[in-house]
């Protein structure tokens, strides 16, 4: 476990992505996921407003009938989002909120993110509507994803101007194929403010689970197109080494893929999914697989 940046939250070290709830896994083996990750000792969910596309609420709903199906509302750190759907003015966050907790069955919302920024408004209305939820107690803390590393500044500063709730996490696309911007513009933000950076497609869209190969077997995923983008030159050097890893750590590769984005500063809990059970057994083994500085180095290199 680990503690959520600055808050008195303890999360597991890998959060479970609800993008496939609904989406890739229907409930029965969305239930079945749950049940798993939570028997390994998880307890931190993440998911949005509007997952997944065109069917907005699904995944929410799932986990909110899972969450009063099992009793373990308490023992769970859910993280939902509001902004895709209507953007971040005070009226649309509200509302968006309340049909979440509807959603999810529960009275609060552990971390709630602003999921993109909506340049037609102004952070500081943002900001008071997330405070009016964080003092009405239906939100603990906020957190960011997808804004710019500038408007992250300025909403940082804002809170603190205005003393109104501020933004403990940031949500950024990062992983071991996806590096420089989150390293370059966001890595220095996160340090100064003591940020917890919990990264997304931390599989790279499955691509970083080694199932996708030059001239290998097409692989049956929505996703397929955007993880076989990433099949060039670097991508196969970064197979490479993770291979390397894994044999020698006897580690499934996604293992060692989340492994050492966990190893990154900043970096509390890296955020994957997964659609079936077998699958998640393949991410479990990073939250105990602390790599060696040459080991890190290998990867780190092969991906630069
Ligand atoms: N803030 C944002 O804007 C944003 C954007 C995207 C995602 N997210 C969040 O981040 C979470 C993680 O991202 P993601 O789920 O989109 O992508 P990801 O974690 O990078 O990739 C997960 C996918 O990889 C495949 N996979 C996982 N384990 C596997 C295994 N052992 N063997 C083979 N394939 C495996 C599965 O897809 P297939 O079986 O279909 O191949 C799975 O759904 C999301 O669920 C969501 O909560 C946030």
């Amino acid at each position: 476990m680990a503690n959520l940046g600055t808050t008195e939250l303890d999360v597991f070290r890998l959060c479970l992505g609800g993008n496939v709830f609904g989406w890739t896994a229907d409930e029965t083996d969305s239930f079945a996921v749950l049940d798993a990750y939570a028997a390994a000792g998880g307890n931190f969910i993440d998911t949005a407003d509007t997952y997944m596309r065109p069917n907005m609420g699904v995944s929410e709903t799932i986990i909110g009938r899972w969450m009063a199906a099992r009793g373990n509302r308490d023992d769970i750190v859910l993280a939902t989002k509001v902004g895709s759907d209507g953007g971040l003015s005070a009226g649309n966050i509200r509302e968006h909120a309340e049909a979440s907790l509807r959603r999810l069955q529960t009275d609060r919302i552990d971390l709630y993110y602003a999921h993109k920024d909506d340049l037609d408004t102004p952070v500081a209305e943002t900001l008071r509507a997330f405070d009016e939820l964080v003092r009405e107690g239906k939100v603990r803390h906020i957190a960011a994803s997808n804004l710019s590393a500038e408007r992250l500044r300025e909403s940082l500063d804002v809170s603190w101007r205005e003393g109104l709730a501020e933004y403990v996490a940031l949500q950024p696309h990062y992983n071991l194929v996806e590096r420089e911007g989150y390293e370059r513009e966001y890595a220095p933000v996160v340090e100064e403010h003591n940020l917890a950076c919990l990264p997304y497609y931390a599989l790279a869209k499955g691509f970083l689970t080694g199932k996708y190969r030059p001239g290998g077997p097409d692989v049956e995923s929505p996703r397929s197109k955007g993880a076989l983008a990433y099949l060039d030159g670097r991508g196969e050097r970064v197979l490479a080494a993770l291979d390397q890893v894994a044999a020698e750590r006897a580690a499934p590769v996604a293992a060692v893929a989340l492994a050492w984005l966990s190893a990154q500063p900043g970096v509390v809990s890296p955020i994957a999914s997964a659609r079936s059970v077998e699958q998640l057994e393949a991410l479990l083994p990073a939250v105990g697989l602390k790599l060696t500085d040459e080991e890190l180095a290998t990867l780190t290199e092969a991906s630069a």
